[in-house]
Formats: C-alpha cells, structure tokens, sequence
C-alpha cells in the first residue's frame, strides 16, 4: 500500500459553529478562546481514531464477565503544542487525551519573510519510536512553521505515521508541502481554505489567531 498525506475535515455540525464564531470578526477573545479550545477537543476526538493505543482485556460486570477494549497506558501519547496559537487547541485536546505528555515547541514567523524561528524547545532528545505524537497549530497557511516543526519531530524518532495534525484552517501550500516530505501523515482540520494572501494570511481564515487568543 502507497502511504500519502491524509486530509480529514470531519462534517460534524459543533466543528462547523464553532469554526463559524471563530471565522467572525465580531467574536471578542474571550469566545475566540472558546471556539478554539471546542474545536480542539472535536477534532481532537476524530483525530482520535485508529490512532490511540488500545488493549484488549476482559472485565467484570455485575452480571458476567465480558471482553472490552481499554487504551493502553503503556503506549507513549503526546502532544506538541506550536507556541502560542497552538496552545488555544491544548485544552480541548488536553481533556480527551490525560496521559499524554505535552512538549512544547515555540515558533513564530518573521512579519517580512514569514520564515519561523524556533524560541522554545522542550522536545526531549529522543522520543521512543512508538509514540502516538498529536501536532496542535490552529493555522497551516505557508506551511513553514508545521514543516519545520516535522523536521524537529521526525529528527528525533518520530514516524509521521503515527503523528496526526490537528489545525482549525489549512491551505494548500502547506498541505502540499507535507504531502510532499511526510507520506502516511493525517491532518484533521475544521475547514480548507485556498488563498494564502501576500502578507501570509489565509484568506478568509480567521485572522492572526495567536493575537485573537490572547488579545494582543
Ligand atoms: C501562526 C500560526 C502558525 C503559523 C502558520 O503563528 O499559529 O504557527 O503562523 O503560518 P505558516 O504556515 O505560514 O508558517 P505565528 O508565527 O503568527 O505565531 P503566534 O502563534 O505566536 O501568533
Ligand atoms: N497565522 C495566522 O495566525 N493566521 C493566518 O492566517 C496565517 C498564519
């Protein structure tokens, strides 16, 4: 089987309202910060699938016992938040997946050449190859930050076959940038957006998201 970059928009009605108070001018940081950390949880729910290390056991009941299925808390989970959007996505993530190890990676891009610059790494220096790693970063507009984000991940030991993105807009720069660096990747997104202006914003997207998390 050819493995290729997987791009999930999951047509879920709570992934739609919430990406539409988040798209919406009027919305103030307080419900953008909501709408975020909502979207994070759904789609970090669908990213979810066939994804999350489960073991087969049986249990108990009241009345017999019976097979189940449970996650497997021996299988490394992590997350890796992309400073500081990233971190409105962390929340809702956060309460699907307890266990998981969160690793903070800060980027930012310069406002001229929109080339990312790495300010804070706490990505250990080799992650076991098993790891489920789950990528949260609202905005894929060039695609530099998220490819240079790979780059950290997959240079300590991490298979892009068991990383899924989880992002609120994604444009095509960046999807064909991943597609073409990091096959069996999944990204789940709450909507494809297809312009990315000159200035590096995503058209319509939802702004600078970073600021309209913290209101700045
Ligand atoms: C934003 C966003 C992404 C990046 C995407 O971060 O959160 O990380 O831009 O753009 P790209 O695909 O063109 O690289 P920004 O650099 O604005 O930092 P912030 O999250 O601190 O606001
Ligand atoms: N980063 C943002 O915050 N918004 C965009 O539209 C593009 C990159």
């Amino acid at each position: 089987m050819t493995l290729q970059l997987r791009v999930y928009v999951p047509p879920h009605p709570l992934i739609k309202h919430w990406l539409a108070v988040a798209r919406d001018v009027a919305t103030p940081p307080v419900l953008f910060r909501s709408a975020i950390t909502e979207l994070g949880r759904w789609l970090t729910y669908e990213a979810a699938r066939e994804w999350l290390p489960t073991m087969e056991t049986m249990v108990q009941s009241p009345l017999d016992s019976c097979p189940a299925t449970l996650i497997d808390p021996e299988v490394p989970v992590a997350v890796v938040p992309i400073l500081r959007a990233g971190l409105g996505l962390l929340e809702g993530a956060q309460s699907l997946l307890p266990l998981a190890s969160i690793y903070h990676l800060g980027l930012v891009r310069n406002e001229e050449t929109l080339e990312p610059t790495c300010y804070l790494n706490k990505l250990p220096e080799k992650f076991d190859p098993q790891t489920r790693v789950l990528i949260t970063d609202p905005m894929l507009a060039t695609g530099g930050s998220i490819m240079l984000a790979m780059a950290e991940l997959t240079q300590r030991g991490i298979d892009p076959a068991m990383t899924r993105i989880v992002c609120v807009v994604a444009a095509p720069p960046a999807l064909q940038k991943l597609s073409a660096a990091y096959a069996g990747l999944n990204v789940y997104t709450a909507t494809i957006d297809e312009i990315v202006n000159n200035q590096g914003y995503i058209v319509p997207g939802l702004g600078d998201a970073g600021d309209r998390i913290y209101g700045t």
